[in-house]
């Protein structure tokens, strides 16, 4: 609009009055257009150029005359709407080379598709395979098929059942290292899942500490017991956890899981499947340390046939099951009617049993024979968890997990 004005300017004005162009100045296209339009420019533009450039002209009278602004007004809007109904559709725009408010857009349109089809008969464009379109609709369903699956699940879920899991443990100088390792096996395992950690005769720091850290769900328990035997391991312990499942009539599969074995997830989720007593062959080395045995049942389906023992010492033994070998319903322990129990004594580990019979003589009280197991996974075709033995008991306990001092540096000679 600027050069508009310039053109407008009483020196152009007068040099093309006079008919001659003498001084050379380079005008700009509007100037031409104006100065054209003096002097060949069709009647329409001319009345265009006069509707829309004003020109500074000398009023022949002070006489105001309403006719020419309105005449003026009216063609300035009729133009307007000349213009407002130009059909700018999508050829003119692609005419123009301009971009489209599709090209924005984020919605997939099939236009693209079929302006390479109807290309489709130049040889250089190749044309698009109808699986490639598939898979593409074939991905955007899957993608809300799993987004209405997740939904579903969402709204579908029912807890699984209770987990109950009891751990003796005591202080020595990797303690923390397996409570560590089994609280961080049990975080994984979805929930419910308690742990009851026992020990004896006083809850440690260290303990608590590792147990607060851990972001599960616990309960620290103390067993207050001052003439235990070295061989006892962790049976009162055991007992108290029972004594409080029971008190406390905790709804859940009790199993027994000592800190220093080695657990899968597998194993966790497989007790969800138990309803009374479910048992499976757990993973040692023997004695030797070179080979690798097993303990537990053998197994048809889920029906127990047998038993894989390995020590003649334990050959007398009525059930050959690991003490991480089984779990069992709580309500075993509080609710004997429900399972036809002949007794109502409370279940508990006996701590005058010789060494490997603690875990038949337990079982021997929750159920009569193998006809009551369950046999875990199908087949007892797997090993979930391993006892093995690491002794560290001759170790210092190291307080508070901290060392008192360092470690003497040894520095390789060259
Ligand atoms: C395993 C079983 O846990 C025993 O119940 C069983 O009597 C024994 O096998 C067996 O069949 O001979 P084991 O692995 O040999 O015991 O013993 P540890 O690992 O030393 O102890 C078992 C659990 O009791 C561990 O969680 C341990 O921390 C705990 N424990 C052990 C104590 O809490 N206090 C102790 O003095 C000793
Ligand atoms: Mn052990």
């Amino acid at each position: 609009m600027a050069s508009i004005r310039r053109t407008l300017s009483p020196y152009n004005d007068r040099s093309h009055h006079n008919g001659l162009n003498t001084t050379f100045s380079p005008q700009s296209p509007s100037q031409k257009l104006f100065s054209q339009g003096r002097t060949t420019l069709s009647p329409i533009r001319r009345f265009v150029a006069g509707v829309f450039f004003r020109k500074h002209q000398p009023r022949k009278s002070f006489q105001f005359s309403w006719r020419k602004p309105f005449f003026r007004c009216f063609m300035c809007f009729f133009l307007g709407f000349l213009l407002g109904m130009a059909p700018f559709n999508s050829d003119f725009n692609e005419l123009r080379g301009d971009f489209r408010p599709s090209d924005f857009s984020l919605e997939m349109k099939p236009e693209v598709v079929s302006v390479q089809r109807s290309a489709g008969d130049l040889a250089s464009v190749e044309k698009p395979k109808e699986d490639d379109l598939l898979i593409g609709a074939v991905e955007l369903g899957e993608v809300e098929r799993a987004d209405k699956t997740d939904m579903k699940k969402v709204l579908d879920f029912v807890p699984g059942k209770h987990l109950i899991v009891v751990t003796p443990t005591y202080s020595r100088a990797i303690q923390a290292y397996y409570l560590t390792r089994l609280g961080q096996v049990l975080r994984l395992v979805k929930p419910p899942v308690l742990w009851i950690v026992v020990e004896l005769n006083e809850a440690s720091k260290e303990t608590a500490e590792i147990l607060r850290n851990m972001g599960i769900l616990y309960r620290h328990l103390v067993c207050v017991k001052n003439n235990t035997d070295v061989k006892d391991r962790g049976v009162h312990q055991r007992n108290t956890a029972l004594e409080h499942i029971e008190k406390h009539k905790l709804d859940g599969m009790v199993y027994f899981a000592d800190d220093d074995n080695i657990y899968s997830l597998e194993l966790f989720e497989s007790m969800r499947e138990i309803s009374r007593f479910g048992t499976w062959p757990v993973g040692m080395l023997a004695q030797s340390k070179n080979k690798a045995i097993l303990e537990g049942p053998v197994c048809n389906g889920s029906q127990v046939i047998g038993w894989h023992t390995n020590e003649k010492s334990k050959r007398l033994r009525r059930f050959h099951v690991d003490m991480s070998g089984f779990a069992f319903n709580s309500s075993i322990l509080w609710d004997p009617k429900r399972w036809h129990r002949p007794t109502s004594d409370p279940i508990r580990q006996l701590d005058t049993v010789k060494e490997g019979f603690q875990e038949t003589t337990f079982i021997e009280q929750i159920l009569e024979d193998e006809s009551q197991m369950e046999g875990i996974p199908l087949g007892c075709n797997k090993i979930m968890n391993w006892h093995l033995h690491l002794e560290a008991r001759g170790l210092a306990y190291p307080k508070g997990w901290v060392l008192p001092k360092n470690l003497d540096v040894v520095i390789p000679s060259k």
